[in-house]
């Protein structure tokens, strides 16, 4: 299966010199994956090489990075050392196979007040805990894209796990990003941060809102489905580099060509379906209860669950 060459730099695609390499770094598109999601407009647009030009080395980028071999053993040795953090509810922990994993996305999708955003609050807390308390002893980044983090909320979450709520606030980064590109952004320069400051969990709440509003129209969809993609793509490359969790919030819209069944579906599409290891489900029900459905799982059946969202927090 020898290569003629191997592609492993950016100039190492075909049509791509030093100059047009140099020019594409400078636009912060510096590896093979970020070539790989772009369209051929895009990239022709930011490296001045032809469309169709781009669009071998689009395909040149794909196949060189999506092929990476693996023995099962190594895998499963990797495996091992997934951290998980509790949601506050044994039910739920056990749906999903033990609690919130490291190195993948989790995503809660569903209506307004179905608790995507409390779930969020709870595991920014819980994530700070021991881990033989459900925790991984790590601190949060929380990028809040609608405004509604709460930190009374945080409080008393906190204080009813026994834990200082003071630091436990102090222990979660907050970015208020009011864009796409500053929601991008804080992802793109958030290595630092992460290393110095033990980042165990970034949270979106929501990851797809400010995508949603500002890119409208059919003609935009393509667009902001790129965009989106490169979005999820670095979230799950900081989820692997750094062993840390992923906990994103999705908005669900009504799909009228569903004539049977739940007619709900979470924004995103084929993006998000691809992209989140761990899908839920959020539904209200009577009170303070609200129904889990555990959507999409590595290797966890399908199921529901009840949790309640109580002035406690997140329990059974
Ligand atoms: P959107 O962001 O609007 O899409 O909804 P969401 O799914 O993020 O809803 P969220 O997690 O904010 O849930 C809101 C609901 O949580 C409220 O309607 C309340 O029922 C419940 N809730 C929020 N704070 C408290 C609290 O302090 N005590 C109790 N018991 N329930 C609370
Ligand atoms: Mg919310």
């Amino acid at each position: 299966m020898a290569k003629e060459k191997a592609v492993k730099e950016i100039e190492d695609l075909p049509g791509i010199g030093e100059t047009t390499a140099a020019k594409l770094r400078s636009s912060n598109i510096d590896s093979l994956e970020k070539i790989a999601v772009l369209s051929p407009h895009e990239l022709s647009e930011v490296s001045g090489i032809s469309v169709e030009n781009a669009k071998k080395a689009i395909q040149v980028a794909r196949e060189s990075t999506t092929i990476e071999y693996e023995t099962g053993e190594s895998f499963y040795e990797k495996r091992k050392n997934i951290g998980k953090i509790s949601t506050g509810s044994k039910d739920l922990n056990e749906m999903i196979g033990g609690g919130v994993e490291t190195n993948g996305i989790t995503e809660a999708y569903g209506k307004f007040s179905s608790g995507k955003t409390q779930l969020g609050f709870q595991l920014a807390v819980n994530v700070q805990l021991p881990v033989n308390k459900g925790g991984l002893e790590g601190n949060v980044l929380f990028i809040d894209t609608e405004g509604t983090f709460r930190p009374e909320r945080i409080k008393s979450i906190s204080d009813a796990v026994n834990l200082d709520s003071n630091k436990v606030l102090e222990n979660i980064i907050y970015v208020r990003a009011k864009s796409t590109e500053q929601q991008i952004l804080t992802l793109e320069r958030a290595d630092k941060l992460i290393q110095e400051k033990n980042i165990k969990l970034i949270i979106i709440d929501s990851l797809t809102s400010l995508f949603r509003s500002e890119f409208i129209g059919r003609g935009a969809l393509g667009e902001r489905q790129q965009k989106l993609n490169q979005h999820v793509h670095r979230l799950q490359t900081l989820a692997d580099k750094y062993s840390l969790a992923v906990y994103v919030t999705n908005q669900v819209m009504d799909n009228p060509g569903i004539l049977f069944g739940d007619p709900t579906t979470p924004i995103g599409g084929n993006v998000l379906a691809h992209a989140a290891t761990t899908r839920l489900y959020l539904r209200k029900s009577k009170e303070e209860r609200r129904i889990i459905k555990l959507v999409d799982s590595p290797y966890m059946p399908e199921g529901e669950c009840v949790i309640k969202i109580t002035n406690n927090g997140v329990k059974d």
